[in-house]
């Protein structure tokens, strides 16, 4: 997009690190902010700081999961501002477990928040974002594990190699239509956000029983947390998507690692090995 002042962006997920980052950046640049989080408290403090620095915001707290909350907030950014022109689905939680060990309870939680949230933030808001034929851009937070593999991380892993080929398809549909509409997925590997900590909002399911975690899980657990803690700053990955969006990239990779990760992978594919275990300090 050419000027991003007093254009809308609308950021899920933006009470806390990757997402909060983006809003901090989008505030700079002058644009109007649509905020949704889960976490009604961190929320309204991001609303707060931001406010006081003058940018105007519409923050609601919003479940992406569930349809019906998302598709509010559509309805309700569109009365405010009129249009919407930067389109982040970026809520997303992460689970570390074996992959015979995760619940239907876990799978229904991961998939819920990482894919179906972006899907619901597709049917809520493109739609009118296409009748209003301004310039925009859509920016689904997928991850490298969105490109990769690795062990200990299927739900999540799954969950955002959908939201690559989501993204790629919509990719696709758009310029089919050569629409105004742009697309790009953003795949950091380690950032220095509060992922690890994900199950800090969720609900219980009741009834079901934690299974105890073995050494290798908990070895993989250990090493997300340092990875994240010693990871890229958020405001680092913010500035990578606003400048993906000037450049108008779609692909928006963050480390070095992940382009070298993904040439492994696919040479694997193509020499038919097994896949190569990754470092999860990279
Ligand atoms: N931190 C990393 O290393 C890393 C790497 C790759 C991708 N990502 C992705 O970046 C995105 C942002 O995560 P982050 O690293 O900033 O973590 P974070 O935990 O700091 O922030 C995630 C935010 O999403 C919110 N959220 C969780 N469930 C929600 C729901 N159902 N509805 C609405 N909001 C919800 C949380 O309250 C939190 O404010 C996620 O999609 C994550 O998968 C993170």
């Amino acid at each position: 997009m050419k000027d991003l002042r007093g254009k809308t962006a609308v950021i899920t997920g933006a009470a806390s690190g990757i997402g909060l980052a983006l809003a901090r950046r989008a505030a700079r640049e002058g644009m109007r902010l649509v905020l949704a989080d889960l976490d009604a408290g961190e929320l309204d403090a991001a609303a707060t700081e931001l406010g006081a620095a003058g940018a105007e915001i519409l923050a609601r707290q919003v479940d992406v999961a569930q349809s019906g909350e998302v598709w509010a907030l559509a309805d309700e950014a569109f009365a405010r501002f009129g249009a919407v022109h930067l389109l982040a689905n970026n809520a997303g939680v992460a689970l570390c477990k074996p992959a015979w060990e995760v619940s239907a309870e876990d799978w229904a939680w991961v998939l819920g928040v990482n894919l179906h949230g972006v899907i619901h933030g597709l049917q809520a808001f493109v739609p009118r974002m296409l009748a209003g034929d301004e310039e925009g851009r859509i920016v689904n937070t997928a991850s490298a594990a969105g490109l990769l593999s690795p062990p200990g991380f299927a739900a999540y892993s799954v969950s955002k190699h959908a939201v690559v080929a989501l993204s790629e398809v919509l990719h696709h549909d758009l310029a089919l239509r050569e629409s105004r509409l742009k697309v790009s997925v953003l795949c950091p590997a380690w950032v220095r956000t509060r992922i690890a900590q994900s199950d800090r909002h969720r609900q219980a399911p009741e009834g079901v029983a934690a299974s105890a975690p073995d050494g290798v899980s908990e070895g993989i657990a250990e090493a997300v947390r340092r990875a994240t803690e010693a990871g890229l700053e958020p405001e680092a990955v913010a500035d990578a998507v606003f400048e993906a969006d000037a450049a108008d990239r779609f692909y928006i990779l963050t480390h070095a690692a992940t382009k070298a990760g993904v040439r492994r992978r696919m040479e694997d594919i193509l020499e038919d090995r097994p896949p190569t275990l990754l470092d999860l300090k990279a």
